[in-house]
């Protein structure tokens, strides 16, 4: 099928980092050629799922812009959005697809009234003119989120709850009329008794508004509730991806069977911009030949430890294993 089908077509996309500290290696492959399309005709929630410092966000950041990639190609809606070097194709593509962040408290500026700054996202984007049309724009967004005007109306992001505060944080992003958003990590700092009304509102934008999501999470729970796709990332390498009931019911690599046996929790503390100290274990890990979970695999074979694996399709999904590969 041709990419041009595609809502996101990834190829290969890949960041190396550089880093200091006292490891031999001063490289990181965050994101390892990665390969995987979201939505075609139709919208869907594709989910990327594996344990912390596996690269989820770095491919997130990637696919937003927000980091250059190293190599490899991002197509979005047919286009080359790669390196996007027209003012007006940025701005595109920055209404096109769309975050919506883990911490809803962060995405607000804490001093500004919920609703101004939404009506200033509004105008900022051109999406509507001054005066009453703002204002159903404003409403109409709202309502797709299970809000109304009058339960933000006024007030600052520290009067509402996590949930309302989600909601109208995933309503910040639909002011574009997006048709991918990209959430990280979206309901990890809400509360837990809240967390499956927010994951059903991104299940409804996608049934009713033909909103497709990329849908970044440690939790296989939501991730097995609301995905049509899932990809399972370790090391910066997307080792299984496939149907939500395959993958999740039925795994087949060993790394997705032991997450679901024990499902990490995420690290909000993690912080780039200081210095980068990887666990010995993460960065041996990181820097091993072959496949990436040779030392914690329970089948490990003598070619995992000198092979990179490549993919084979099994049972209706992509898999990076040797264990797999026909003999
Ligand atoms: N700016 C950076 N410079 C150097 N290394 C980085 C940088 N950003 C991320 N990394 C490294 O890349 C790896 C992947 O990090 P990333 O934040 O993408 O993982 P993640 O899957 O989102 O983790 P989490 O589940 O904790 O959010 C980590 O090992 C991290 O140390
Ligand atoms: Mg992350």
């Amino acid at each position: 099928m041709s990419n041009n089908n595609k809502l996101l077509a990834v190829e290969n996309l890949t960041k190396i980092f550089a880093i200091g500290g006292g490891f031999s290696r001063d490289k990181l492959v965050a994101v390892n050629r990665a390969c995987f399309e979201i939505g075609s005709a139709n919208s869907e929630i594709f989910t990327l799922a594996g344990e912390s410092g596996s690269g989820k966000t770095t491919l997130a950041r990637t696919i937003l812009g927000l980091i250059e990639p190293t190599y490899g190609s991002i197509i979005y809606k047919g286009k080359d959005v790669t390196k996007i070097k027209d003012k007006k194709e940025r701005m595109w593509f920055r209404k096109e697809v769309q975050p919506v962040f883990q911490n809803p408290f962060e995405t607000f500026n804490p001093l500004k009234k919920v609703d101004t700054y939404l009506y200033e996202t509004i105008l900022n984007y051109d999406v509507a003119n001054k005066g009453r049309d703002t204002e159903q724009v404003l409403k109409n967004i709202l309502n797709s989120v299970g809000l109304s005007l009058q339960e933000i109306e006024g007030r600052y992001p520290n009067e509402l709850s996590g949930g309302q505060l989600q909601r109208t944080s995933v309503a910040r992003a639909l002011i574009t009329n997006p048709s991918l958003l990209i959430a990280d990590e979206p309901v990890s700092m809400v509360d837990a008794s809240l967390r499956m009304s927010i994951v059903n509102l991104l299940k409804k934008l996608k049934e009713e508004y033909d909103v497709s999501v990329m849908y970044i999470t440690h939790d296989l729970d939501t991730a097995y509730y609301i995905s049509d796709r899932i990809a399972i990332m370790l090391r910066g390498i997307i080792v299984e991806m496939g149907p939500v009931e395959k993958v999740l019911v039925d795994p087949l690599h060993f790394y997705t069977k032991l997450l679901k046996e024990s499902v990490p929790e995420p690290d909000p503390d993690r912080k780039w911009k200081e210095e980068i100290k990887l666990s010995t274990f993460e960065a041996e890990e990181f820097a091993r030949v072959g496949c990436k979970f040779a030392g914690r695999c329970p089948s490990v074979m003598d070619v995992c430890g000198k092979q990179d694996p490549e993919d084979v399709l099994v049972d209706g999904r992509v898999i990076k294993c040797h264990f797999y590969k026909k003999k």
